[in-house]
């Protein structure tokens, strides 16, 4: 996306954010809370009207595209709340995720269920009774379905223990060495910027910094500001 202006209603949010996403990529947005971060990835996502600015998708405009549309051409979100149907079972939930398909999705979901072992064990159960690792795993998996051009997953380990914080990562890991691309908003700043090819950092609805995971991570000034405090190096694990 490029130059995107835009918010809710009249009240302007994003003043001009740039960012992209390569194939082979994970890119990740980190930032202040209310910086803008998720309105930017709802932008993507048609979610959001622009008064100026354009998102591409491989070079084609998909500025202001509505949601259905954007998912048919193969761009897959997971909002950080309510991402998942409580009510239904693991398995419908991954059905649900493949409602545009006309194809048969059934190897799809032995995929998923190979990616994520515990799904596989409780996919019988309503997902509102799983674990809080497991029900974004859920969500996960519900936007993989569909063999997406590009995940946009916003703050996938929120409010996670450390153990499965270090899962979800390691799962973004393996879902973009299989192929798919991703864009990841993240408060977990230090470990997203250690697993992401590039990391952006928006501030009041502008890019602030840019660059290459490590060099966000090592960058004094960003570390002062966004990671709390001094240069930092990857934790480890
Ligand atoms: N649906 C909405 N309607 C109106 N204002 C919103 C809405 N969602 C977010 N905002 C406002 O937009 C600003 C940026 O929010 P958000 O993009 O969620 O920030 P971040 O994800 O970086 O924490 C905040 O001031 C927030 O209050
Ligand atoms: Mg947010």
């Amino acid at each position: 996306m490029h130059d995107v202006v835009g918010g809710y209603g009249d009240t302007q949010i994003l003043h001009g954010v740039s960012l992209r996403v390569e194939r082979g990529e994970v890119v990740v947005i980190i930032g202040p809370n209310g910086a803008g971060k998720s309105t930017a990835m709802k932008s993507v996502f048609g979610l959001l009207n622009l008064s100026s600015g354009a998102v591409t998708l491989d070079g084609e405009p998909i500025t202001n595209t509505p949601p259905e549309a954007v998912v048919r051409k193969g761009v897959c979100y997971v909002p950080q709340t309510e991402n998942i149907f409580p009510s239904l079972t693991v398995q419908e939930n991954l059905e649900m995720g493949a409602f545009v398909r006309t194809d048969d999705f059934r190897p799809r979901l032995h995929q998923i269920y190979a990616l994520f072992p515990p799904l596989a064990e409780k996919r019988k159960q309503a997902a509102g009774t799983l674990s809080g690792g497991q029900r974004q795993m859920v969500a996960m998996g519900k936007a993989l379905m569909l063999e997406p051009k590009i995940l946009l997953l916003d703050e996938p380990t929120a409010g996670l223990s450390p153990r499965y914080r270090g899962e979800i990562f390691s799962i973004v890991q393996t879902i973009n060495a299989a192929g798919t691309p991703i864009l990841l908003v993240e408060q977990n700043a230090k470990q997203a910027l250690s697993i992401a090819t590039r990391g952006y950092v928006l501030v009041d609805g502008k890019n602030k910094f840019e660059g290459p995971g490590d060099t966000l991570l090592n960058d004094p000034e960003v570390g002062e500001m966004f990671l709390g405090g001094g240069a930092s190096r990857a934790p480890p694990g």
